[in-house]
């Protein structure tokens, strides 16, 4: 059983997707954290995340650079969404999730394109999402146990500009795909969430 799982920053869908995995016995990848070491490791290399060939040079990034604290940051999450723009990136890292989600017994996957590119037969799909504002709202309660002075503000623009860059790119825009049962997070919380996923999965499969 595949489910792929999609939506925008901050809309809950790793939190969910861990959840659904550990529901159905299944392994779990994070795409969004292999677009991350990309950008990661371009920026170490001195390219630029906006270079296409820089990118995709950066694509046969060491495996132990999936395990570095620093995917984790915001920062990372914008050169991740700047590498990701290139079609030639998007192409690069296909087999590897394919792979991943055809595995014998299936697999959970999160990301922005797994419902519509790698894996549009998935057996169930999720679009997860929430309106910017509370997004905005999540990230900003991570980053100030961090740092304190993390201004919410600057956290609700990057996520608007997340969002639109996303949207808009011409490979493998981010989107609901039409066989995609849409999750607003927006005013639930995390357990009811999550709840309500597993419910969505077992509607579309008929496995508990
Ligand atoms: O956790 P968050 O939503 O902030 O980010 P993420 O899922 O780790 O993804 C970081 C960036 O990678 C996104 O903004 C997308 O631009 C890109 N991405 C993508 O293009 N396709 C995917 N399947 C996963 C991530």
């Amino acid at each position: 059983m595949i489910i792929a799982v999609d939506g925008p920053a901050a809309s809950g869908k790793g939190t969910i997707s861990r959840a659904l995995a550990q529901h159905f016995g299944l392994p779990w990848l994070d795409t969004g954290l292999l677009y991350r070491a990309v950008g990661v490791a371009t920026v170490r290399g001195g390219g630029d995340p906006d270079d296409e060939a820089a990118a995709l040079a950066a694509c046969d990034f060491d495996e132990a650079l999936l395990d570095d604290a620093e995917l984790r940051s915001e920062q990372a999450g914008e050169w991740a969404s700047r590498v990701s723009v290139h079609p030639a990136v998007r192409e690069a890292l296909v087999v590897r999730q394919q792979r991943f989600a055809n595995q014998p017994g299936g697999a959970v996957l999160d990301g922005r394109d797994i419902g519509t590119v790698i894996a549009p037969d998935a057996d169930a799909k999720l679009f997860v999402t929430a309106s910017a504002e509370s997004r905005a709202a999540r990230r900003h309660a991570d980053e100030v146990a961090l740092d304190p002075d993390a201004d919410y503000a600057e956290i609700l623009a990057d996520i608007e500009e997340r969002d639109r860059r996303d949207a808009s790119r011409s490979a493998a825009p981010m989107r609901q795909a039409d066989d995609a049962d849409l999750l607003d997070t927006t005013d639930l919380t995390i357990s009811a969430a999550v709840q309500r996923a597993i419910a969505l999965v077992e509607a579309r499969t008929g496995r508990r």
